[in-house]
């Protein structure tokens, strides 16, 4: 039988966010590797084996797929959200890069999903309606000076911004000093979402002025949106709604 893998994005969190193509996939997938949470997201059937492992062992998860698919299987790796953004699909080719050639004739498939910025966009408006830029603030995988010098130049270039992995328990500081550099760097009241768990049952929305934000809003699940200088709040009703607008005036 010809192994192939899938590395699939399951969405932020909801069933209805799921792609019929990832769906597909799933379905007819005989492994499915991932992180312990978001494989649990794979309903157990007959003839599915679920491989969930540990947070930080990419590359491991990666080599595994690619052995069992040179095997026959049908593999398919999940990430939450896209598994392109700061997710499984890079993990991926690394291992494809390093490992043996043989590996290079499998078939190998990104199947896109709704990554977390957009799902909450959606919820808040528009904030990503002109030019944005995204950035993982953990610094795992790069040194938190680099992380800087990207807050600074996306702040100079008036982007909105969209920062996944904002804070965790073991190094919450870091979110507090980014938050800081943001609201030195732009003296303005500019809207900050912070999107927690968005479209599950735990789902928290709250937009405040960039000055009032505060580093414990935000937690692992939580993506934060810090709109440009022209991003505006509106009275939406029954909530605020945050866009930007499409252009800028010369
Ligand atoms: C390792 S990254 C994975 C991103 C994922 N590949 C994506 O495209 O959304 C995990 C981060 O994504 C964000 N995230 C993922 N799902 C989310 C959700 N449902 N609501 C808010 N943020 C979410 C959080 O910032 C979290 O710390």
């Amino acid at each position: 039988m010809t192994g192939w893998v899938k590395i699939v994005g399951l969405g932020p969190g909801a069933d209805e966010l799921v792609t019929p193509q990832v769906s597909d996939a799933l379905a007819a997938a005989s492994d499915v590797i991932g992180y312990t949470p978001y494989v649990a997201r794979v309903a157990p059937r007959a003839g599915l084996t679920l491989h969930p492992s540990d947070n930080r062992v990419e590359l491991d998860r990666a080599r595994h797929a690619l052995t069992l698919a040179a095997q026959g299987h049908r593999v398919a790796v999940v990430s939450s959200g896209d598994p392109g953004v700061f997710a499984m699909a890079s993990a991926l080719f690394e291992a494809l890069e390093q490992g043996p050639t043989h590996w290079r004739d499998l078939h190998i498939e990104v199947l896109p999903g709704i990554t977390a910025m957009l799902a909450a966009a959606a919820r808040a408006g528009a904030p990503l309606g002109h030019d944005f830029c995204a950035i993982n603030l953990s610094d795992n995988l790069k040194p938190w000076a680099l992380i800087e010098k990207r807050l600074r130049l996306a702040v100079e270039g008036d982007f909105a911004m969209a920062f996944y992995n904002p804070r965790s328990k073991s190094r919450p500081e870091g979110f507090a000093r980014a938050l800081d550099l943001l609201q030195q760097a732009c003296g303005d009241a500019r809207p900050v979402i912070f999107a927690r768990a968005v479209s599950t049952p735990e789902e928290d929305i709250r937009v405040v002025p960039l000055p009032d934000a505060q580093p414990e809003m935000a937690d692992m699940r939580t993506v934060v949106v810090v709109g440009a200088s022209n991003t505006r709040v509106i009275d939406g009703g029954q909530r605020p709604i945050v866009y930007t607008p499409r252009s800028v005036l010369s």
